[in-house]
């Protein structure tokens, strides 16, 4: 492109030329101000001929230009000014991106994710992996490397022998234009992966106070070597990063201490008891399955999952002696045992969740109410019920009826599955319903057996290529498939194990 352009600017410097030199024919008229001699006129005449014939040479130049070429060349000139403007403005427009991230992305993973894609783009090169410092467990650690398909997250010791380590413990930027020939280059690690390492630029990240947090390391530089240009923009990068990825950090730390606070609580209402044990967890990871199939969002999955973990809090203002009977609850014992949706709503209205998740109390203290407006504790109906309610409405039932409780024994998967049917439009949304059949099998048993160690991981695999509802069908009778054929009593002798010797199934 750059060879194209010089030969085409050349011919067009050639026609500038004589422009030029015409107009200091008619410069020099004017000087003499028209007092032109017999003399002059004569040798005007004389030296006319060369002008015309360079006039000639113009408009046959101009000519043999045509209007498209001109535009071509016109075009390319606006291109390559362009292209020269791109790749100056290239770094700025990646640190920007960078900086966005931080609205958009709060979480590390991400985070990281992206900040890595921007500085390969950003610096032209082939790889890009950060680092960061875990100083409890003297490592350094990655999550994206890319090009090392399979591998996601890569570990290795602080006081180890890698360039990223070195990096890391003298706080100094590395760069090594040709790895094979630098005695700190280790060249097992591209016989492992199969990559060729031709130069590596290194660059440490500081927190606000100075400390190392982490290493940027950036790999073969497109057509050539990091120069001292794309070391300034790596740190300039790493400076921004540093303070976004020790925010993102802490944010991390905040969500997993909130997330075990609230786990915590829930749990101290489900060990109340024995039966219910893991109650709400199972609720949990149920709705977050069928949330994962409908496609929330992001913000919606916590609402869900903090809601779902939440939802019988309430319970807590519930006596034992109703919550333990063994037998049917009378209508004043019901009544009671009703209060805990609007004791959730109430204990949970006083914690101060953030914006994002303001909606917890209302959604977790909905998971009673039923589409037609008979549920309890607001009688809400239809849309009127949160969408996340209704889909912790429909894991808590599919939970309760598939546990031990006080009052009957496990129900049976096939009256499970009627008693979801019958709910279908005036209990249960019929497309969170479908959402839930259409679960691949093994993550459903996997949640329903998890706090009883009745299923093995590897006998687990025989489900995953079929959905709940396919399980359903098989059980009701539905004729096996080759790939299904043992499911149906291998699904029994699981879900059968250990009950209670009077087990027995109940209408
Ligand atoms: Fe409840």
């Amino acid at each position: 492109m750059a060879k194209g352009y010089t030969a085409k600017a050349g011919k067009k410097s050639a026609s500038e030329d004589v422009v030029l030199s015409d107009k200091s024919q008619e410069s020099n008229k004017g000087k003499n101000g028209g007092e032109q001699h017999a003399s002059c006129a004569h040798s005007m005449t004389i030296a006319e001929e060369p002008v015309r014939g360079r006039e000639d040479a113009l408009r046959k130049l101009e000519s043999d230009l045509s209007k498209r070429e001109i535009a071509l060349i016109e075009r390319e000139i606006k291109f390559l000014s362009l292209q020269q403007e791109i790749d100056r403005l290239r770094p700025l427009s990646g640190l920007y991106r960078v900086v966005k991230a931080m609205a958009t992305e709060r979480k590390l993973e991400s985070l990281l994710d992206v900040i890595t894609r921007e500085t390969t783009t950003m610096l032209k090169c082939d790889r890009c992996s950060v680092f960061v410092l875990d100083t409890h467990h003297g490592e350094l650690w990655t999550q994206v490397a890319q090009g090392l398909e399979g591998t996601r997250t890569i570990r290795m010791a602080l006081a180890g022998t890698s360039i990223v380590s070195l990096c890391a413990r003298t706080g100094r930027v590395i760069n090594i234009p040709d790895a094979y020939s630098d005695p700190r280059f280790d060249a097992e690690v591209d016989k492992t992966t199969g990559y060729r390492t031709n130069n590596i630029l290194c660059v440490p990240m500081h927190n606000r106070n100075g400390a190392v947090i982490g290493v940027f390391e950036v790999m073969n530089k497109e057509g050539g070597t990091f120069n001292d240009e794309d070391e300034e923009w790596l740190q300039a990068l790493a400076a921004v990063a540093g303070g976004l990825i020790e925010q993102a950090q802490a944010y991390s730390e905040i969500e997993h201490f909130v997330d075990k606070t609230l786990e915590t609580l829930a749990q101290t209402i489900d060990k109340r008891d024995p039966l219910t044990a893991g109650h709400s967890i199972r609720v949990t990871k149920y709705s977050l399955l069928i949330g994962e199939n409908m496609a929330v969002s992001e913000d919606e999955r916590d609402v869900l999952r903090y809601s779902a973990m939440m939802h019988d809090y309430g319970k807590i203002g519930v006596p034992e002696a109703i919550l333990w009977k063994n037998g049917r609850l009378t209508p004043e014992e019901y009544a009671c045992v009703q209060t805990h949706a609007k004791i959730t709503y109430d204990l949970l209205s006083n914690l101060p969740f953030t914006n994002r998740l303001a909606q917890v109390p209302f959604v977790a203290s909905c998971h009673h109410e039923k589409l037609d407006g008979t549920g309890y504790y607001r009688n809400l109906k239809g849309h009127e019920i949160p969408f996340l309610a209704r889909v912790i409405t429909v894991s808590d039932v599919f939970d309760a009826l598939t546990s031990v409780r006080h009052y009957r024994n496990r129900m049976s998967i096939t009256k499970v599955y009627e008693i979801m049917e019958s709910g279908r439009e005036n209990h249960f949304d019929p497309e969170v319903v479908d959402a839930f059949y259409g679960l691949p099998c093994d993550r459903v048993l996997k949640v329903m057996e998890s706090e009883r160690g009745q299923v093995i991981p590897q006998e687990l695999g025989a489900f995953q290529n079929i959905s709940w509802l396919r399980l359903v069908e098989l059980c009701q009778g539905g004729r096996a498939k080759p790939h299904e054929e043992g499911l149906k009593d291998l699904f029994y002798r699981v879900y059968n194990a250990n009950l209670p010797a009077d087990y027995q199934e109940l209408d």
